[in-house]
C-alpha cells in the first residue's frame, strides 16, 4: 500500500474539505500512478485515503476520510447510490439517457459514465480513473441492473495531458458504428422525445445531457413563437420547443453534422416542417440576422465554453456581452432569451454582469426570472465549487 504525506498546508486544505490536494501540498509520496493510497499528516497520523497522480498538479484526489481502506464494497455502495439519485428522478426508462456517475461528485474521482438506451460512454480524465476503471464500471454495471450491449472508453479529453496520458477510445464491448436512437420517457411538462446520438463521433460523449431540464423549461415560451436556437447541436432545444407549439425554429451551428442530426431529429419527432437550419459562425450570423430585421419570440444561445482557463475569463466575459446583447437585438418586446455558458472558469456572478452589461448596451431592461445549472444527474459536490460548470438564465426583456 502507498502512502502520501502532506504538508501543514495540504493538512489545512484537506480538513477544510477541499478533495484535491495538489503536488506543492504533499511533502512525500510512495506510490505508484493512479494507487490508492493512504493520507498522512506530517505527524504521521491517518487523515484518510486519495488516488495519487505522479505527474499532474493535482498529486491526490481524496476517496475517503475513514479509516478502513476503501475496496470494492465502498464502490459498489456509491454505484448503487448514483444510481438510486437518476432513479429518483425517472431516467432510468429502458431507451432513456443520463450521466449515471460524475466523477469527484459520486464518489469515482476522475470518471464520468453516461448511458444511452443499452449504451455506456465512459470518460477516464486522471490516471487514478485509468487504473480503477474496470473494478468501478463493474460496480456500476451491477448496480443499474440493466443489459448493457455496448461499452465506450472514449477517453478522448485534452485534459488527459495534464497527467501524461494519451488519449484513448476504444469499444471494451459491443462495438457499434450508426447513431443508436434515445427515447426520453414523458416527464411532468415535458412530452416523450426522440433523437440519436453517435457514440463515438458525436460532441461530449455524444449528446449534451447537462440542457435536459433546461431545454423542457425553455420549452414553455415557445408556444406560438418564432424561435432561435442558435448553437443547436443536435436541435433539442428547438424540437423540444417545436413540440411544444412554436410555430418555426431555425437551428444555427458551425457543424454541418450537428445540423445534420438536428433534421434527423426532426423527422423522428414529427415537427420537421417547422425546423430550418443554417450553417454559420452564430456570432455574426446573428448580428446579420438582427440587421436584416428578423425578431424571435424565444431565443436560446448555448455557445461553447469561451474561457478554458482563468487567463481567458476576461475576453470570455466580453464575448458574452457581445453575444448576448445581438441575442437580446433579436428578442420581440417581451420575448424570453435562454442564455447559457458551460465555462467553469467563469463564476455565476461573472456571467450575471455579463448579462448585466448586454441589457445597458441593448437598451433592453432584461429580467432574469430563472438561472439554472446543468440537469441533476449532473450534482456539484459542495465542496468543490470549481466542479459547477454550466449556468442558464432565463430572462424576459
Ligand atoms: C454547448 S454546445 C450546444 C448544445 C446544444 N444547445 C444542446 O442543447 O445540446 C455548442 C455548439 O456550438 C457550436 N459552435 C461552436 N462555435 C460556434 C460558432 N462560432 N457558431 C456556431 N456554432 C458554433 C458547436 O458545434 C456546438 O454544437
Amino acid at each position: 500500500m502507498g502512502s502520501a504525506t502532506l504538508t501543514g498546508r495540504g493538512r489545512r486544505r484537506l480538513l477544510g474539505g477541499h478533495p484535491w490536494i495538489y503536488a506543492d501540498d504533499v511533502q512525500a509520496a510512495e506510490a505508484e500512478p493512479g494507487a490508492l493510497v493512504v493520507v498522512l499528516a506530517p505527524d504521521g497520523g491517518r487523515l484518510g485515503w486519495a488516488l495519487f497522480s505522479s505527474k499532474s498538479r493535482i498529486a491526490l484526489r481524496m476517496v475517503s476520510r475513514a479509516p478502513e481502506e476503501p475496496g470494492q464494497e465502498l464502490w459498489r455502495a456509491r454505484a448503487r447510490a448514483a444510481v438510486a439519485h437518476r432513479r429518483a428522478f425517472g431516467l432510468l426508462g429502458p431507451r432513456d439517457a443520463c450521466r449515471l456517475l460524475f466523477g469527484d461528485a459520486d464518489g469515482f474521482p476522475g470518471l464520468v459514465v453516461d448511458r444511452y438506451a443499452d449504451a455506456l460512454v465512459l470518460q477516464s480524465g486522471c490516471q487514478g480513473s485509468d487504473r480503477h476503471r474496470d473494478a468501478w464500471l463493474a460496480a456500476l454495471e451491477e448496480a443499474l441492473e440493466l443489459p448493457m450491449t455496448s461499452v465506450l472508453d472514449r477517453s478522448d479529453s485534452s485534459t488527459r495531458a495534464h497527467e501524461e496520458l494519451e488519449k484513448r477510445v476504444e469499444w471494451l464491448r459491443g462495438e457499434r458504428h450508426e447513431p443508436l436512437e434515445v427515447h426520453e420517457a414523458e416527464r411532468p411538462g415535458a412530452p416523450a422525445l426522440v433523437y440519436e446520438v453517435s457514440l463515438s463521433e458525436g460532441h461530449k460523449t455524444g449528446h449534451y445531457l447537462d440542457q435536459r431540464e433546461n431545454r423542457a423549461f425553455a420549452a414553455r415560451f415557445a408556444s406560438g413563437a418564432r424561435v432561435l436556437d442558435a448553437f443547436s447541436y443536435d436541435g433539442l432545444f428547438g424540437i423540444r420547443a417545436a413540440l411544444a407549439g412554436a410555430s418555426e425554429i431555425l437551428c444555427i451551428d458551425q457543424s454541418q453534422e450537428a445540423l445534420e442530426r438536428a433534421l434527423r431529429n426532426a423527422e423522428r419527432n414529427g415537427v420537421a416542417g417547422k425546423l430550418r437550419t443554417a450553417k454559420a459562425n452564430a456570432m455574426h450570423d446573428l448580428r446579420a440576422r438582427f440587421e436584416a430585421g428578423e425578431r424571435y419570440g424565444l431565443v436560446v444561445v448555448d455557445p461553447p465554453a469561451f474561457a478554458r482557463s482563468r487567463r481567458e475569463v476576461e475576453g470570455a466575459l466580453r464575448g458574452y456581452r457581445e453575444l448576448n446583447r445581438r441575442a437580446l437585438g433579436l428578442l420581440e418586446p417581451e420575448g424570453v432569451l435562454v442564455s447559457a455558458s458551460c465555462s467553469h472558469n467563469v463564476a455565476r456572478g461573472e456571467f450575471l454582469d455579463a448579462l448585466g452589461g448586454a441589457s445597458l448596451d441593448e437598451g433592453r431592461a432584461a429580467r432574469i426570472f430563472r438561472f439554472t445549472g446543468a440537469a441533476p444527474d449532473h450534482p456539484v459536490l459542495a465542496t468543490l465549487p470549481e466542479s459547477e460548470y454550466l449556468k442558464c438564465a432565463f430572462v424576459r426583456a
